[in-house]
């Protein structure tokens, strides 16, 4: 029988994990069927329950439901409560709700297997202090960077976010309109604001927290490079990536979740353009 997968979402329309998730079934030979849902906030809970008892394996949650589908788990993965937000779904053996969180995983894979960085005792710049910065934190932690800098328009929201994280590793909140030029230039500059939904730069253009050698990523993926990456590129970065990767990274680590196979992403990211016409 067909196993039924799904995201839901809102807006979800321009979702690509239906093809994303049927490229991985495939080079399994796997026949699934993955469904984009919209819902919204009041009817997500119901909207969630209601797939997994009409037959559903599980689901991916992306953007506004993450925090809504952590609140609702019963099981709950360390990445998911490190993040405090879930984008996978399933059902243990004794049918209670798991929630893991892949993204940061998938941000990880695709910097150091994808783009074969190393993050030991680096010096890591993180912009934006809402839930995609929340997500990926842990993940770069864990890699055992020599520095962490966490800039923020808000700045209030920097300091509590570092905050969450005293237990494990100091990192330094700053205001994005008050860098002091102590601050010396990123090994990794990761983009984590919403700024490029907007087309907008989250950081004054001639802040020095960038140079040469810096690698920049914005967690943002358009088809044309965000207003983030061409600053990147204006400041004589060489390296520069989109979340395309990161994407399709953390799709497959919810595919694994579900299926207890690894699935190849290379050819994945390559012709990621391609599978906007499939
Ligand atoms: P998400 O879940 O995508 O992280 P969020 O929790 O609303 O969304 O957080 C958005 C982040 O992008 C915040 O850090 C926000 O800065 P503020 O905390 O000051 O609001 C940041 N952001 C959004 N638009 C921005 C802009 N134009 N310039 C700079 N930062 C921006």
């Amino acid at each position: 029988m067909k196993k039924v997968f799904a995201v839901f979402g809102n807006p979800i329309q321009q979702s690509l994990s239906p093809q994303i998730h049927q490229h991985f079934a495939a080079q399994h030979k796997l026949d699934i069927a993955y469904e984009k849902i919209l819902s919204d906030e009041q009817d997500f809970s119901n909207d969630v329950s209601q797939f997994f008892e009409s037959g559903g394996i599980g689901c991916n949650v992306t953007a506004p439901f993450k925090e809504l589908a952590f609140a609702m788990c019963t099981e709950l993965t360390d990445h998911a409560k490190r993040a405090q937000a879930v984008n996978t779904l399933y059902k243990n053996d004794t049918g209670a709700l798991c929630g893991h969180n892949t993204d940061g995983a998938g941000l990880l894979q695709d910097l150091t297997a994808n783009h074969n960085l190393s993050l030991k005792n680096k010096h890591i710049i993180v912009l934006g202090a809402g839930g995609a910065t929340r997500g990926i934190l842990q993940p770069l932690i864990d890699q055992a960077p020599n520095r962490i800098t966490l800039i923020n328009r808000t700045v209030e929201k920097a300091h509590a976010l570092a905050d969450e994280f005293s237990d494990v590793f100091s990192i330094e909140a700053v205001g994005a309109d008050n860098i002091s030029t102590d601050i010396p230039p990123a090994d990794l500059l990761i983009n984590g604001t919403s700024a490029s939904l907007d087309g907008k730069l989250p950081i004054a253009n001639d802040s020095p927290i960038i140079n040469s050698n810096t690698v920049s990523y914005d967690l943002s993926y358009a088809s044309e490079p965000t207003r983030f990456l061409q600053w990147s590129k204006e400041r004589g970065c060489k390296q520069h990536y989109d979340g395309r990767g990161m994407l399709v990274e953390q799709a497959a680590l919810a595919f694994t979740t579900w299926n207890a196979v690894s699935v190849s992403t290379d050819s994945l990211i390559r012709n990621f353009e391609a599978l906007k016409t499939q």
